[in-house]
């Protein structure tokens, strides 16, 4: 880096996307990590993906590895991956099942819910209750299980309380995981972000999607003066009165979180070719086919849609300064049955298809911009509010957030 962070961040031109340095310099991703990541909340796995006693996720973010498990109890936990012995992980494999979590290693064994059982000749003064794993943070929001990895986590209620009636009616605790997909775009972290809070992209980009969702700007982004069309207002309205709360809500720190339920395209009630419902029997008691999706999102993590018949999860975890995992997972409800109330092609094919348009694109963006011809670029005043908002939520977090080490990094 030429510039220390704290000059890029300071001298950063409003209306413009950042300097290159943002989107592909290896110091500015590790501060992206230790400022953001590292701290924040996360959005992990749906609750639901854990379904038995000793079922758990694996989930590796930047150099920390995390296991998520259902306990006996039913409740479900999180752990650093890492042994209490020699520090070996515990789990390999990116989900499975265990009794109890043995480490590989020596086979010291751990209960569920994190407690040492059995160590071999550790000696008659050993005391296993000082070797518990290390907890993660872990919250269960409605069913969607979120983390935090710093010693000492942030505010979480106030998202939550803003979040729960959106969601209660989702029933996210009866679903089911119908597909999930992991991909990796070639392109940092943030870029995955832009190209999600726009969509001036959307009509060149996405044949499929197109014929469900909206690209009106207003719904994608966010009106510079906080004002809502009458149109919008009339749709959070029905949505309301049919006790599926809808109104655009935006909080959290420079606008961490959002909260919208928007409508589709014309008489879209699903994002499946033909617009009509992906599943017939709905997951939820969203009493309107014609809701619309609820637009969830929070940084730096997530983005969701909570439509009447399914869910869909987003997760976004970078893996370099120029790769980004991107996990998508459909939700729907338990007693769904494959081939009978849903057809898996028809449930997953849209955000296949725009998952994979999206990669493409935001690849091509990385790779125009690790030119050094690149210059940063005018943002739409109409078309991407919602990307500048998210740089601006960005920008403002790392001021507020980076270490004074990192600042002084060259
Ligand atoms: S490192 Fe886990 S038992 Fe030795
Ligand atoms: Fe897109």
């Amino acid at each position: 880096m030429t510039h220390t962070l704290a000059e890029l961040l300071s001298r950063r031109e409003p209306g413009f996307s950042l300097e290159r340095e943002f989107y592909n310099d290896p110091g500015i991703y590790d501060a992206d990590l230790d400022t953001l990541f590292y701290r924040d909340w996360l959005y992990a796995i749906p609750a639901c993906q854990l379904t038995k006693t000793g079922a758990y996720a694996k989930v590796q973010i930047g150099a920390y590895n995390v296991i998520i498990v259902r306990g006996a109890d039913g409740e479900i936990r999180a752990f650093h991956n890492s042994c209490r012995h020699r520090g070996s992980v515990l789990c390999k494999a990116r989900e499975g099942h265990v009794a109890k979590l043995v480490c590989p290693y020596h086979q010291w064994t751990y209960e569920l819910d994190g407690r040492l059982l059995w160590a071999r000749d550790m000696g008659p003064d050993f005391d296993p209750s000082k070797y518990s794993l290390r907890p993660v943070h872990l919250r269960n929001l409605c069913g969607l299980i979120y983390i935090c990895l710093a010693e000492k986590a942030p505010d979480f209620d106030a998202f939550a309380d803003l979040a729960r009636p959106y969601l209660e009616v989702h029933d996210l605790d009866r679903a089911k995981v119908a597909y999930s997909s992991t991909i990796i775009e070639k392109g940092n972290w943030k870029l995955v972000w832009e190209n999600n809070r726009e969509c001036y992209h959307c009509g060149g980009t996405h044949p499929a999607l197109c014929r469900s969702f909206s690209s009106d700007p207003e719904i994608a982004g966010v009106s510079p003066d906080g004002s809502i069309s009458d149109k919008l207002q009339a749709h959070f309205d029905r949505c309301a009165a049919a006790g599926a709360p809808a109104q655009f809500r935006l909080a959290g720190f420079a606008g961490q979180y959002r909260l919208a339920r928007m409508p589709l395209q014309d008489t879209a009630v699903s994002y499946t070719m033909d617009g009509k419902a992906a599943v017939s029997r709905p997951l939820g008691r969203v009493a309107l086919p014609d809701a619309g999706a609820l637009l969830a999102f929070h940084y730096p993590s997530t983005w969701n849609h909570f439509l009447p018949d399914i869910s869909l999860t987003f997760r976004v975890v970078p893996i370099g300064p120029q790769e980004t995992e991107v996990t998508t997972t459909w939700l729907v409800d338990r007693d769904a049955v494959e081939g009978v109330d849903y057809d898996l092609k028809r449930l997953t094919e849209v955000w296949i298809a725009t998952n994979d348009e999206d990669r493409e694109i935001v690849e091509a963006n990385q790779q125009g911009i690790n030119s050094p011809a690149y210059r940063p670029g005018p943002y739409s005043p109409e078309q991407e509010t919602g990307v500048e908002q998210f740089i601006d939520w960005y920008i403002r977090s790392m001021q507020r957030g980076v270490t004074p080490q990192a600042m002084a990094a060259e």
